[in-house]
C-alpha cells in the first residue's frame, strides 16, 4: 500500500504552514536523541539530588514526548500551540545551526512536495541501529503512481 503525506496538500496551498510542520517534524523525530552535561555545581532534578560534577545523559527525544509539556505527544500536530521542542538541545550549548537546519528543510520539503505530487512511500522506512544521532537506513518512495 502507498502511504502519502497528509500535510503534502497544505504545504504546496499554504507556505506559512511549512515552519509549523518542520518544528513538529523536529519534536516527533529529532535527528538527535541524546545529549549531556555535567553539573557545574550541586542542583536538584525533579526533586533527585545532582551533586556538582554529575555526569548527565539527557534524552531530547523524550523530553519532546513528555505530555507535561506536550498534549497528547504521540500525535503528529503541526498545529500544537507554543510547539517548542528540544530537539537543537537548549542553553549556552544550543545548536549553532539551527536556523540554517529549520531554513533548509522549510524550502526543501515543500519543493519536494511540489515537484513531485504523488510523491508516496512504498515500504516502512527502516531506521539505522543507532540513537545518539538517529536516522533512516532505507525509505523507499515513488515519485509517480
Ligand atoms: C536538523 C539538523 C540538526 C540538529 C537536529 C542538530 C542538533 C544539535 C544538538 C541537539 C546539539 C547539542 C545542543 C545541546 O547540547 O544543548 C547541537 C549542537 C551543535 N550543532 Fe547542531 N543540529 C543540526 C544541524 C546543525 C548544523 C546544520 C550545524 C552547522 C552548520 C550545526 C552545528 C552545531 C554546533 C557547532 C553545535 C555545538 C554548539 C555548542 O556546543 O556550543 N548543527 N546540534
Amino acid at each position: 500500500a502507498l502511504e502519502r503525506t497528509a500535510f503534502a496538500g497544505r504545504l504546496r496551498a499554504e507556505p506559512d504552514f511549512a515552519p509549523r510542520y518542520v518544528e513538529e517534524i523536529l519534536r516527533f523525530e529529532p535527528p538527535v536523541h541524546v545529549t549531556s552535561r555535567r553539573a557545574a555545581s550541586d542542583t536538584e532534578l525533579l526533586g533527585a539530588p545532582v551533586p556538582a560534577g554529575t555526569r548527565l545523559t539527557l534524552i531530547l527525544a523524550a523530553a519532546n514526548r513528555d505530555p507535561r509539556r506536550f498534549a497528547d505527544p504521540g500525535r503528529f500536530d503541526p498545529d500544537r500551540p507554543d510547539n517548542r521542542p528540544l530537539s537543537f538541545g537548549a542553553g549556552g550549548h544550543f545548536c549553532l545551526g539551527a536556523p540554517l537546519a529549520r531554513l533548509e528543510a522549510q524550502i526543501a520539503l515543500p519543493r519536494l512536495f511540489a515537484r513531485f505530487p504523488r510523491l508516496a512511500a512504498t515500504e516502512p522506512p527502516v531506521y539505522r541501529d543507532r540513537w545518539v544521532v538517529r536516522g533512516l537506513d532505507t525509505f523507499a518512495v515513488a515519485v509517480a503512481g
